[in-house]
């Protein structure tokens, strides 16, 4: 079935290592698992919230004259990719349902919401060609509940739901989707940027150009290995450095907003003290995270990245590297494309050195050519992929400030825990999973000094995991996909979380705080 591919399509992920660490004893890094919980308070200004996507909660795919998208096509088109009937032709009904999430998100307490804006919800076709006014009211009503409820609107531009009319034209391996973007993006801007502050381009571009374009498991599921997914990321790269630029010239004065992209990971730790398991490692997260942050940081691919697929592909036999080339405008425009930095974390892996792949094997896993795994006595949750590592998120944010900087702070975009979805009492699973991360990325704020300014928990609601349906969830309230009215019941991760955000404390009670975020 599809969600095994979709599975692996993730585990791909990485990230990497400060060269001032202390590794500890190599072998399974179980010695780095505590249980202990800080009673630091989190910073004052602290962002909490809950992440979504529209594809995810919405429903209504095709209500009020929305286009098509890849999901939808791919849930009409290739049923047997999903578990029976769980797609999201109706998923929580979140399109009919707004003032309930809303009504939720307060219960919560969260200060922040991050959703995402369905692409043909707003433009059927993707073009200005055809404006659908009911998808605009929709977002302007949901982004209007927020802010009446104090609720900090962070919206995200594409999560992966490209309109099959673009996809049509090549989605991410036609260039043309540059300016439709661009056209997409500017008209949320006039539309929606006098309320909206926080923006993201592209959710975890890794996965939507891997998966969508490269070895499969993500729509469109195309298989176009070690080639695909390079050509996507620099369309979409492209895209996201010209759209930064359009706010910046056009919007930024007016509407003082903040743009981002959201790299995704499984943070890479080395498998050892060796320096080639150090090496390995770094040059996998350099290759995952950084084929997206160097590129809107520094304004190119990591040196690393570039050296390694130019000269694989010479020994290919190829006239030209597999790996696009910027032009000195592009690296130009690029570079500094972000007013925060976003990361997406689940769960971490393993990297140690291992024999070159061979030359004939053309793909993203040769061309790192590291061997990443998790020992058996990691924690295991439903998803193979997916074991619990809660020192790795604090490692990750400090190799994310040593390698990029975080003088514009670093935001947790996504952060939950799978289970089938049907567990109420969540609190030592799902609940603990959200405290022991907490923990860590505490520590990481007060022993290690990163300026982590928000955290975002995936999910408010169970949802339609993609390809997985409602087989696998992270929401901290069920949804009963049973009922006409979808209903939403808290779990007891609900109970905990609300009392996390509320009271800016992991336990029962803390120790005051005097730091404060610190906003570019
Ligand atoms: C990352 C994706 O952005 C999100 O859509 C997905 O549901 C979560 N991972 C959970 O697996």
């Amino acid at each position: 079935m599809k969600f095994k591919i979709f599975v692996a399509a993730l585990v791909t992920s990485a990230v990497a290592l400060p060269s001032s660490y202390s590794l500890g004893t190599p072998g399974s890094h179980a010695h780095l698992f505590s249980e202990d919980v800080t009673n630091m308070s989190f910073p004052e200004g602290f962002m909490w919230g809950y992440a979504s996507a529209a594809y995810q909660v919405e429903g209504g795919w095709d209500a009020d004259g929305k286009g098509e998208s890849i999901w939808d096509y791919d849930a009409h088109n290739h049923p047997d990719w999903w578990p029976e009937n769980q797609n999201g032709d109706i998923a929580c009904d979140s399109y009919n349902q707004a003032a309930v999430d809303v009504e939720l998100l307060r219960r919560q307490g969260v200060n922040t919401y991050r959703f995402s804006i369905a692409w043909p919800r707003i433009l059927p076709d993707g073009t200005l060609n055809n404006i659908s006014q009911k998808g605009i009211d929709y977002y302007k009503d949901l982004i209007s509940q927020l802010k009446e409820n104090n609720i900090e609107p962070l919206v995200t531009m594409h999560h992966w739901d490209n309109p099959r009319a673009i996809e049509d034209k090549g989605g991410f391996m036609n260039e043309t989707i540059i300016d439709y973007f661009y056209d997409y993006a500017e008209l949320l801007f006039k539309t929606y940027g006098d309320d909206v502050k926080w923006w993201i381009t592209f959710n975890e571009p890794k996965q939507t150009c891997g998966g969508g374009y490269d070895y499969g498991g993500i729509s469109p599921n195309i298989r176009n290995l070690g080639r695909g997914g390079y050509i996507c990321a620099h369309n979409l790269l492209r895209a996201h450095a010209k759209v930064y630029r359009m706010y910046e010239q056009k919007y930024k004065a007016t509407q003082q907003g903040r743009i981002a992209i959201v790299v995704d990971e499984s943070w890479v730790e080395p498998a050892s003290n060796s320096t080639a398991d150090i090496e390995a490692a770094e040059r996998a997260n350099l290759m995952t995270v950084g084929w997206f942050a160097h590129p809107v940081v520094y304004g190119d691919y990591p040196e690393i990245m570039k050296q390694r697929i130019d000269s694989r592909s010479a020994q290919q036999g190829l006239s030209e590297s597999r790996l696009p080339k910027f032009t000195e405008e592009e690296k130009i425009e690029l570079k500094g494309t972000y007013d925060y930095l976003c990361v997406n974390m689940y769960s971490s892996v393993l990297g140690a050195a291992q024999d070159e792949a061979p030359i004939t094997d053309i793909s993203i896993g040769g061309d790192i050519s590291v061997n990443q795994y998790q020992p058996d006595d990691w924690e295991k949750t439903v998803t193979s992929w997916f074991k619990v590592v809660p020192w790795g998120a604090r490692h990750l944010v400090r190799w994310l400030r040593d390698t990029y900087g975080d003088e514009k702070g670093i935001m947790v975009t996504e952060n939950g825990y799978h289970d089938s979805g049907n567990e109420m009492d969540d609190l030592n699973s799902r609940g603990r999973y959200h405290k022991l991360y907490l923990s860590n990325l505490n520590d990481a704020i007060y022993k290690d000094g990163v300026n982590l300014i928000g955290y975002m928990a995936w999910a408010l609601l169970n949802d339609v995991e993609w390809y997985a349906g409602w087989q696998v969830n992270l929401g901290h309230y069920h949804v009963d996909f049973d009922s006409a009215n979808r209903t939403r019941t808290p779990k007891q991760s609900a109970d905990y979380y609300k009392k996390v955000v509320t009271t800016n404390c992991l336990v029962d009670s803390c120790e005051s705080s005097t730091k404060k975020i610190k906003l570019a």
